[in-house]
């Protein structure tokens, strides 16, 4: 039985960010002292920029010990690396140069491979990372999630055959629009993370945001980000109040704190 999901509601992307940021700490924090690392998963999209470069502030990065985080992707574009459209050159303009990470703690996703061979390749740094048992999935202390207003998340999308995958971790995927052609974590490898922590914002997701969180019997539409139902792990949903602006529950408004 997947957790209940958290839902958390804050005033604006800035306040949501520093709040994440916290999260993000908090999880690292917990994750070293257990096991002397902290797998993370980062999102690409604009939503995570913000949680990314408040962790590059000195009030917050001096906060964490770096040197023990390996930070990993949900998804990539298949491009290179300093294609504008690169999860990674977001990430790495963003979080990796200011906070100075070495090349050895930074696992992207190859891009500028042949899909397949990019995923396979993936999969093998996964399970050297993580070192799960025989037969087991790897465990990721937090993964960073996005959600387009179609409901995917990485580049899970509507109606792909990624949605059923059920032994692979990490698979090629066509994008419906953009930079079609992606890599992304398998709903396994997300669904067996310690942490999954959502960041959506702005009005244009809020249909989606109230189905997910409110799903009403009669909705004929199944969105990708539901299948995210963390086998024990933590779910939670970071949201502004623009894309909770459509929710009929009191969910934890943090707003007025
Ligand atoms: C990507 C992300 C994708 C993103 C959503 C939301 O590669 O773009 O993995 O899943 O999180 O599309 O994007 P925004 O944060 O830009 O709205």
């Amino acid at each position: 039985m997947s957790p209940v999901p958290e839902i958390h509601i804050f005033s604006d992307p800035q306040d949501l960010a520093s709040k994440a940021a916290d999260l993000f700490l908090s999880s690292a924090e917990q994750a070293i002292a257990a096991s002397n690392r902290f797998l993370v998963g980062l999102s690409g999209g604009t939503t995570p920029k913000t949680l990314y470069s408040i962790l590059t502030s000195s009030s917050y990065a001096r906060r964490l010990d770096w040197s023990k985080v390996q930070f990993l992707f949900g998804d990539e574009r298949c491009v290179p690396p300093s294609h504008p459209d690169s999860n990674f050159a977001m990430v790495n303009e963003t979080l990796f140069t200011p906070l100075k990470i070495p090349s050895t703690q930074i696992h992207r996703m190859r891009g500028e491979d042949p899909p397949q061979t990019a995923a396979s390749q993936y999969e093998d740094t996964l399970r050297r990372l993580s070192a799960p048992a025989p037969g087991e999935w790897p465990v990721l202390d937090l993964i960073l999630l996005g959600m387009g207003n179609d409901g995917h998340t990485a580049s899970l999308f509507p109606g792909t055959t990624s949605l059923n995958e059920q032994t692979r971790w990490v698979v090629p995927n066509l994008a419906p629009q953009g930079t079609r052609s992606r890599l992304t974590l398998t709903l396994g490898v997300i669904n067996h993370a310690s942490v999954v922590l959502f960041l959506v914002t702005g009005p244009n997701k809020a249909h989606v945001v109230r189905q997910v969180i409110e799903r009403q019997p009669m909705d004929p539409v199944l969105y990708p980000v539901e299948l995210v139902q963390p086998q024990s792990g933590r779910l939670l949903w970071y949201l502004d109040r623009a894309a909770a602006s459509q929710l009929s529950v009191s969910a934890k408004d943090e707003s007025s704190r």
